[in-house]
Parts: structure tokens; sequence; C-alpha cells
């Protein structure tokens, strides 16, 4: 059951498409002073959700803050990602969902300054508050997903695995990228065309040189079954002459600062302004942009810098320029020096700059500031609702950096930037149960990790998770270690794993597409179906659909890891098709020994998988079907 809560005349954000008649009585569960709302939790409540966001699948004993971050540094401590997902599940004596639709900032204190406490607060006056009953937490998803819409089901071959690298600078380094996976008998669906395909970063276009014949390079690449997948950054090159300047520019279409002047900012092509998705005809122009590319082959987007990323303003970088001027006559104290250096971190992604522009929202100018979340979510609603009208009959990829409760209607979302580190393969895992409770489902981080260099062990150990999430992408940055599978020397590992992946094409499909049609998740904490404590607070292995139960490795060196079995299950390790062991394992723990030549996993009690024999790309999937599982 949901109720609605309507406090002052909140946006439409766009996030909810079934209408609720809004409640009269007080809030329950919550209490609620000014625009904070409290909840006492319980000793050994649970308070899941908050969908991308650092730290564990239980959010208790931390603070976040709901307001989306070009944050390619994040660690543990960092309280806000690229997307903001506002809904939390506390579960525990009682059990409820909370959605708080409001497109601007929200801070959550859970359990961070008093263990016993939650409180939220919400930065505006106008709001929805949806408060979900339900019998458990994957009813309450379910419940809120109705309220919030179906989720984007991808083109299959989406869920081939996609080779990406920011770096790959002309076709033949594309081509390169191809052959080397054919070389080497590694599968592959898709290579990602970072930045470097356009013409000095400006949005739809193709630099000449380095990719002379985009269309035949998409056609030689398609009859090897490989889809090209390009880059589209939010903000539009400011260049007299260049037709998606000078029509956004002649149309209004752009985002204004205070005296009505289109906002410029600066991002990797320099200046910029930023399309106003939240003007309907500006996100119908956008979106009719995506359609030359689509007409040369392309299928598949990847939307980027939608938070929106802001490297600088002028004004910004002028009075930090001043300040550090000043501070130049002076002698560098220890002082002085925090201060610049203090400074010159301020200059990115200051929230300052989101009070510097504005919106037309259905003919009212609106603050960025006041609805900041909304911008990644209609950049990709754009692309999405243009690409049903330019290609009705066949599905486009798409998937976003920024996001918000709702964007899952149109479109997948990749976890952002990451590191190569331990940790935020673990948060991976956890995220990617998070994200599934908001409705996320076509998702996966860059495997191998984007930034800092990655090692042989960490890519192994990644592929072994990412093998199971609809978005299996390696993806790294330009100057770190180059990560592409055969450049190591443990490639046929990580080449076992990757042909694993269309092993299990089938039932990851099938599941995926059963989640989505049903409302449901595709991977759950242990504890959504095991109520032992235990269960409940197992943060290292998921559910994933109602058959699979994953534990995946991810610390350095190591040769297995504890599992924990809430009841009995069948241990299943393989190595190909064709090789396979299983082994009854009844409940417990156990310590299981994985190798990174093969992928562990088990299934549930009474339950089997269908798998097939792989193939070179989900094209070429074998249709030699067979079962796993607790067969009769
Ligand atoms: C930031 C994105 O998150 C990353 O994936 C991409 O490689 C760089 N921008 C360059 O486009």
């Amino acid at each position: 059951m949901i109720r609605k809560y309507v406090f002052g005349k909140p946006f439409v954000t766009g996030a909810v498409v079934k209408s609720i008649k809004p409640e009269i009585e007080e809030i329950e569960f919550l209490k609620k002073s000014g625009n904070e709302l409290s909840f006492q939790l319980g000793r050994d409540d649970i308070v899941y959700g908050l969908g991308q966001m650092t730290r564990g699948i239980n959010k208790r004993g931390w603070h976040y803050s709901c307001y989306n971050l070009d944050n390619c540094n994040h660690q543990e401590d960092s309280v806000s990602l690229y997307g903001s997902h506002n809904f939390l599940i506390v579960s525990g004596k009682s059990c409820f969902g909370i959605f708080i639709d409001f497109p601007g900032r929200i801070d959550y204190d859970i359990g961070y300054k008093d263990s016993s406490q939650m409180k939220i607060a919400v930065c505006g006056d106008d709001y929805d508050i949806y408060i979900i009953t339900e019998k458990n937490e994957r009813e309450i998803v379910k419940e809120l997903r109705r309220l919030t819409g179906k989720s984007y089901v991808a083109p299959k071959w989406g869920f081939g695995y996609c080779q990406s690298r920011w770096g790959y600078k002309s076709e033949e380094d594309i081509r390169a990228v191809a052959e080397n996976h054919q070389k080497n008998d590694i599968p592959l669906d898709s290579i990602c065309m970072d930045i470097d395909y356009m013409e000095d970063y400006k949005d739809f276009t193709v630099d000449k040189n380095a990719f002379p014949d985009l269309k035949s390079l998409a056609s030689d690449m398609a009859a090897e079954g490989i889809h090209l997948v390009p880059i589209i950054d939010a903000g539009v090159k400011i260049e007299s002459g260049y037709e998606v300047y000078e029509e956004g520019v002649k149309n209004n279409y752009f985002c204004k600062d205070k005296n009505g002047k289109d906002f410029t900012a600066a991002v990797w092509p320099g200046k910029v302004h930023f399309p106003d998705f939240l003007q309907k005809e500006a996100r119908e122009w956008f979106g009719s942009k995506y359609k030359p590319l689509i007409e040369a082959g392309i299928d598949g987007f990847w939307n980027d810098m939608n938070e929106p990323a802001i490297f600088y303003t002028e004004k910004r970088l002028n009075s930090v320029m001043n300040r550090i001027g000043e501070l130049s006559e002076k002698n560098m104290g220890i002082n002085e020096y925090f201060e610049f250096t203090g400074l010159v971190n301020s200059i990115s992604h200051n929230s300052g700059d989101y009070e510097e522009f504005f919106h037309n929202a259905e003919g009212v100018a609106v603050s960025h500031k006041d609805v900041h979340n909304l911008y990644g979510f209609n950049m990709t609603r754009a692309a999405s609702e243009a690409f049903e009208k330019i290609s009705p009959d066949k599905k486009i990829l798409i998937y976003s950096r920024s996001s918000y409760i709702g964007m899952h209607r149109y479109g997948g979302m990749w976890q952002g930037d990451n590191r190569s580190w331990w940790s935020h393969l673990l948060m991976n895992i956890q995220m990617t149960a998070s994200l599934n409770m908001a409705g996320f489902l076509y998702t996966g981080a860059d495997t191998g990790g984007f930034g800092s260099d990655t090692t042989e062990d960490l890519m192994v150990r990644w592929l072994q998770f990412s093998v199971f999430t609809p978005l299996m992408r390696n993806h790294s940055a330009i100057g770190t270690r180059e990560q592409e599978v055969y450049k190591f020397s443990n490639m046929e590992d990580c080449r076992r794993i990757i042909k694993l992946r269309y092993v299990l094409l089938p039932y990851l499909y099938d599941t995926y597409l059963k989640a989505a049609e049903e409302d449901d998740m595709m991977f759950r904490p242990l504890g959504f179906d095991y109520h032992d404590e235990r269960s409940r607070h197992t943060e290292d292995q998921l559910l994933l659909g109602d058959e699979v139960m994953i534990a995946p490795v991810y610390v350095q060196n190591a040769v297995g890891k504890n599992v924990y079995l809430p009841e009995e299950m069948m241990l299943v390790r393989m190595k190909s098709a064709n090789e396979y062991t299983t082994e009854i394992l009844s409940a417990g723990d156990y310590f299981v020994k994985m190798p990174t030549d093969e992928l562990t996993f088990f299934i549930r009690k009474g339950k089997s998988i269908r798998v097939c024999e792989g193939g070179k790309n989900t094209a070429e999937l074998s249709d030699k079907l067979f079962r796993i599982g607790y067969l009769k």
C-alpha cells in the first residue's frame, strides 16, 4: 500500500507515473518538524536503499547527501555520487519504504550522529513523500516500481561483453580492439567510443581525420557482430558555425544565467552551454540530434557529464585567481598554503555554480539549484523519447552517468568513475543491490576500475562479478594502465570468465526480463529472502533472480572466501559449458576455494538455471540449451 503526503507545491519531477490521492492526516511512521523527518531506529533495524551511494547495503551508520556530483575521487567518506535515489527501506520491528520526490538536495543522517536516530532533511519546502507498507522488502520495491514505472529493457547485445577505454583515438584503434579480441578468441559485443571520436569534443560531430568513414566502420564492425557505442556529453561547445550551438542559441534551448544570457561553463570542449532538458522542445531538439549517428549504423550511446559536471565557470575562476594573486604577494605561510590548495580544489563541481543558472520549465524560470538532480534524467529521457521516433523497430542501447528515480524507464546507468581498488569492487557489488531497489536493473560498473592502475588479479576478480551484471563493460581512464584483457599474462583466466558470460546469458537475460516485467529486482540482498540474523547482515553475497546466490571475491591474492549458506545449496564450479562440477552443501559456513580460472556460484535448493554452450557474441549464441541445478 502507498500513502502520499504532499508538502507545499512540489515540482513535477516525472519520477512518478501513477496518480495517488494525497492523505490529509499526519504522516505515519515519521516525525516531521519543519522539513526534517525523524525516525527512531530499533537496535536491529536495517536501512536499505539510496541507490547509487557509498558504504554498504545497510546504510546505517553514516550520513549522505543526495545531490548529484561528478565525484571521480569518491571514497568511503564521500556523501554524494552521480545519481540521487531518495528511496529507503527500514526493515526491522517495522518494515516500510519511503520515497521522497524532491529534485533538490536531501541530507540523510542514518544513525550517524546518534546511532538510534534517522534524520532526513529536505532542503526545500515543496515535495511529495510516499510511504510504502507491504509484507516484505521485496514487495515494497515492487510497489515503488508500480509507482515509478517499468524498467528499461536494453537490446540483447547490450548484455554482451563491452570493451571501452578513454584513449581510443582513431578508427585504427577501434579496429585493433576488435581484431585483438577475435585473434585471442575473446567474445565481444560492443566497443565504446569515448570523447576522442568527436571533433573538438563537439556533440554529434565526428572527427573526420581520425574517423574518416564512421558508416563503413560501423558496418564492418556489425559484420563481426560488434556494436559501436559513442559517448554524448551534456555541454554543447560554444563555437560559431557549429550547428548544435547555433540552433540552441537561436531557439533559447540553453539554460540562462541571471541576466537572461545563455549560461556558460567549461567542460571537455572548453566553454559550453547546457541544453535546458527541462524544456520539452529542447529535449525533442537534442534527441533529434542522435539521428544522423543512428543512420550511420550506431545503435548504442552513453550519456556523460550530465550532473552536469562543471570544471569551472569564468566567475569562480576569476575570484579564485584574484585571491591567489593576493596570496602570492604575501609570504606563503602554512595557512596561506592551505587556503591556496583549498581554493584550487573548490573550482570544479562547485555546487555554488548551480545557483547561477535557470531553466524554463513550462514557462516558469526555475533555479537549477532547486531541480539539480533532474538534469541527467532529462538528458536521457530526451534521447530515449527520440529513439522511439527515430528507431521504432529497433531497440537502442542507452545508459547514463547521472540519474534520478524514474530515469530507469528511459535507460540504464553505469556506476560512474570508480577506481581500480578492491574496495570499489565491493562497493560495486553492494551498489548493484541498492540500485535494483530504486528500479535500475540495467547497470554495471567500470570493470577493472576506471581511475588508477588495475592489476591482473583485480581484473579477473572484477570480471567474476561483472559476469553477472547486465552491463559488463571493461572501461578505464586515459593515462592508466591499459586493461584490455589480451594485454594481461592472465588473459586465459579472463577469457574463460568472459566466455562464461555467454554460457550464462540465457539465464541472465531471462532473469532480467522477468524482473523488468514483474517490477522485481534482479539482484537482492540475502536479507530480502532469508530473515535470520546472519543473512540480514551479509554485505558481500547477493541473490540473483530466484535461483542463484553469488559470493564474489574482492580481496587481493585471495584463494577463496568465507561463504554463508542460509539453506542447502548447490555449489557450481564452472570452467566452460562442458566442464563444471556441482556439489550439494548443507546450510552453514564454509571456506570456499575460488580459483581465478573458474566461476563459482550457488544454485538455490530445488532450483535450476538454463544455460547454453556460449558463443563469440550474443548474435551467435549457441541454441543448445541445457540446465544446471537440482534436477531429478
Ligand atoms: C567521464 C566519464 O565518467 C568517463 O567514463 C569518461 O571516460 C570520461 N568522462 C571522458 O569522456
